[in-house]
């Protein structure tokens, strides 16, 4: 608990300028993972694709006021926040609206800091608020780094994986000294893993040399079950709790929540 009593909410926006490399998986079931260890969660979905509202069971009628609403300052948090069947785990869910919001965001007065500005009411209520960011870095990415504490990042061990994430560090450091000087990198997270794969193993040989403690031990395999599960609108751990895959995801949010804490601990 922090001092005024308030849980010490850390904000960690999922992101990676490239397409399909498991942000969404990692959020949905990164966010469950913690919640069943008694975690409060809260997951903002900021992609208009609506991905993470859809893995997590959220229906497109039940969407006419989201994300979007928030960002735009239309609606608050507490109006636009779904329970889902997880508890502890809630969700913002996003709508296709979100795809005007760049464009109606650049006339907008301090257009980079809305969401921190929105996101003020979840400090000191939820333990994690995580944020599924769309694949570019766009100004709903922005927003999103803007309100966050650090960045997670899933890579897919893939050529030219680690030019990609070069650019998103240089965006990272470019953040930190326009607008948010304490964004952290929370950790790089290789996904899709395939062990069978020499270039895999060789890419992420590359990776851990380059980016050292910060990529996480655990790797999330490519498993047929995390593919499956947001089909039936649940995160795998729900869909099939003893999958390689949600095994994975268990793994990795262990190893999130205690390097925190040695982080509190300064160690
Ligand atoms: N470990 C995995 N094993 C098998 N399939 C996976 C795995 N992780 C993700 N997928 C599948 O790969 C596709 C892309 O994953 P996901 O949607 O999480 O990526 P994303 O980075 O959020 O994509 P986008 O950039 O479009 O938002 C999805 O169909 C997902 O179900
Ligand atoms: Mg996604």
């Amino acid at each position: 608990m922090a001092e005024n009593g308030k849980k010490p909410t850390r904000v960690i926006a999922i992101a990676n300028q490239k397409g399909g490399v498991g942000k969404t998986t990692t959020a949905i079931n990164l966010a469950t993972a913690m919640a069943a260890t008694k975690k409060t969660v809260l997951l903002i979905d900021l992609d208009p694709q609506g991905n993470a509202s859809t893995g997590l069971g959220i229906a497109r009628d039940a969407r006419d006021v989201n994300s979007y609403h928030v960002l735009i300052g239309e609606a608050g948090l507490a109006e636009t926040t779904h329970d889902t069947e997880i508890p502890g785990l809630r969700v913002v869910p996003s709508g296709v609206d979100l795809s005007g919001a760049e464009i109606e965001l650049v006339d907008m007065a301090r257009r980079e800091v809305r969401l921190s500005e929105a996101l003020k009411p979840a400090m000191g209520v939820y333990d994690y608020v995580l944020i599924d960011c769309p694949p570019s870095l766009n100004l709903l990415t922005l927003n999103a780094l803007v309100a966050a504490n650090s960045v997670m990042v899933p890579l897919q061990c893939e050529f030219f994986a680690l030019e990609g994430i070069s650019h998103l560090v240089k965006t990272i450091e470019a953040i930190r000294k326009g607008f948010n000087p304490t964004l952290e990198l929370q950790g790089i997270v290789l996904t899709m893993f395939d062990k069978r794969n020499n270039l895999t193993e060789q890419v992420a040989a590359d990776v851990r040399e380059f980016f050292g403690e910060k990529v996480y031990k655990t790797v999330i395999p490519r498993n047929v079950r995390i593919s499956e599960a947001p089909s039936y609108g649940k995160p795998v751990l729900i869909y099939d709790h003893k999958c390689a895959g949600s095994e994975a995801y268990i793994h990795l949010a262990a190893e999130v929540l205690k390097r925190e804490i040695s982080l509190s601990k300064g160690v």
